[in-house]
């Protein structure tokens, strides 16, 4: 699967980045004080860090594919420095609250963060790798860690992932105090795949803690 993801930074095949970030973290995401830190995993190259950074909040992101963390530090034009931290290497930004480790999430360790913001985790990964994930994740967050997590929900036997359909009985049975706080049809956004599968909708949602 690493060499999947691999592949695809180098092809240039990233059709879920979103240039001017997910409308769904400006909206959901309540005002937390200053130097909260954020644990984004499996961030891609996603503008929703420069946007949470913005908020004067610490933003750590953990991402496979160092062009992806190469591409996020160029296109935003900030200056980054390079180390080993461990297996992973760590891009720090220079003059803004901004750390992406580079290598496999699983084999990220840190004290826990305040906050966690997932778009594009949890339903990049197959349903076998999912528990494993949020047993992770959990490790790396404070228990009353605000957490926003964004989904997709769509008829899974008639289309493979990723990205993958979670649905609200798996999503609850993890963090059971998640509130589904905004969904739409995002079918038009979304790979051709799932339209030529004969799905007519595949449904972005908002899940909140409290
Ligand atoms: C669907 S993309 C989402 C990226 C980002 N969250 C966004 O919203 O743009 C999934 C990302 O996870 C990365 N990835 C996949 N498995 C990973 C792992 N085990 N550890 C770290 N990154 C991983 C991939 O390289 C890819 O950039």
């Amino acid at each position: 699967m690493a060499e999947d993801w691999l592949a695809r930074w180098q092809q240039g095949r990233i059709g879920w980045h979103q240039a001017d970030g997910n409308l769904y973290l400006q909206h959901y995401w309540p005002k937390l004080p200053r130097g909260s830190t954020v644990l984004v995993p499996l961030c891609g190259k996603s503008a929703d860090m420069t946007w949470l950074a913005a908020q004067g909040l610490a933003v750590t992101g953990i991402e496979l594919s160092d062009i992806a963390i190469s591409a996020f530090f160029a296109e935003n034009n900030i200056e980054h420095t390079l180390d080993k931290a461990g297996k992973l290497d760590c891009y720090a930004a220079v003059s803004a609250p901004i750390r992406i480790y580079c290598g496999n999430y699983f084999d990220y360790e840190a004290a826990p963060a305040d906050a966690l913001y997932d778009r594009g985790a949890l339903s990049t990964l197959p349903e076998a790798e999912r528990p494993a994930y949020i047993e992770h994740t959990k490790s790396l967050l404070r228990p009353d860690a605000f957490r926003l997590i964004i989904t997709l929900e769509y008829e899974q036997a008639m289309a493979n992932g990723p990205p993958f359909s979670v649905l609200a009985e798996e999503l609850q049975q993890y963090w059971p105090d998640l509130q589904r706080v905004a969904a739409h049809n995002d079918i038009e956004n979304c790979p051709p795949k799932f339209r030529q599968a004969g799905l007519d909708a595949v449904v972005e949602a908002a899940w909140t803690s409290a």
